[in-house]
């Protein structure tokens, strides 16, 4: 018998969201008729073509057993860590007997509430054949500077700058030893930096504007405005 490839969501969702000056994390701020990370789950669940979403949750976050997609037979809960990768390496293990080397995982930040099936499927068909993986990006519009204290020292050739979104995909084996071998690296700020560590070259996929991180207050608004616009 021939094993076929299973994809799995990995969904870091144990950060504070310091920058919204809230009373509670980011991920539980009310965004329409839900809060942000149920959202975000369910459109992950809607793309239906995940085995399971593990979801990493800080060990004090008394938000979380509150809501119903909690307890959701698609859902793993696993504890969070200490920064993002420690999060993402907590959910990798807790389906380490249910996932093979082989398997893609497609992590993606529980504070990403506008993600679409349009943007799932096309980054998995632009990358199932791929050894390495890769992950949505956008390219920049603006004119970028590389500044020291208030002053301009560079300005940047933009065609080669580009913005890390999540999902970022890459297979449970490769992922799961990078991020090990890099644990206590500050400079790991998302999967493809674990990976870039190891000297691979993941791909870039353009993604779409409106999957925005919610990041400061107004960006609830933004998030709100796309999903009222988006029809899939
Ligand atoms: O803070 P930032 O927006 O960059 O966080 C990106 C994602 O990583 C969020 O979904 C956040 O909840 C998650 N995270 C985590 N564990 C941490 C820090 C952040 O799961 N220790």
């Amino acid at each position: 018998m021939t094993y076929s490839i299973k994809y799995w969501a990995v969904v870091p969702a144990a950060g504070v969201g310091k920058r919204m000056n809230a009373d509670r994390p980011k991920q539980y701020l009310p965004l329409l008729d839900k809060t942000v990370i149920e959202h975000t789950l369910m459109r992950l669940l809607k793309a239906d073509v995940f085995s399971a979403v593990a979801v990493a949750i800080s060990e004090e976050d008394p938000y979380w057993p509150e809501l119903d997609i909690a307890s959701n037979e698609k859902v793993i809960t696993a504890a969070g860590g200490k920064e993002r990768a420690d999060s993402v390496l907590s959910a990798l293990k807790a389906i380490r007997t249910l996932a093979s080397d082989d398997d893609w995982v497609l992590v993606h930040d529980a504070a990403r509430p506008c993600i679409t099936t349009i943007d799932i499927i096309h980054l998995i068909n632009s990358l199932k054949t791929d050894d390495v993986g890769g992950i949505l990006a956008l390219s920049s519009h603006d004119t970028l500077k590389n500044v020291q204290g208030d002053f301009i020292v560079e300005t940047l050739d933009r065609r080669h700058i580009w913005r890390a979104l999540t999902p970022q995909m890459f297979r449970y084996g490769l992922l799961k030893s990078a991020l090990e071998a890099a644990e206590g690296n500050p400079a790991i700020t998302d999967e493809a930096s674990a990976l870039e560590l190891k000297g691979l070259q993941p791909k870039i996929v353009e993604g779409r504007p409106d999957n925005i991180k919610i990041t400061r207050p107004e960006d609830l608004a933004l998030a709100q405005f796309y999903m009222e616009h988006q029809n899939d």
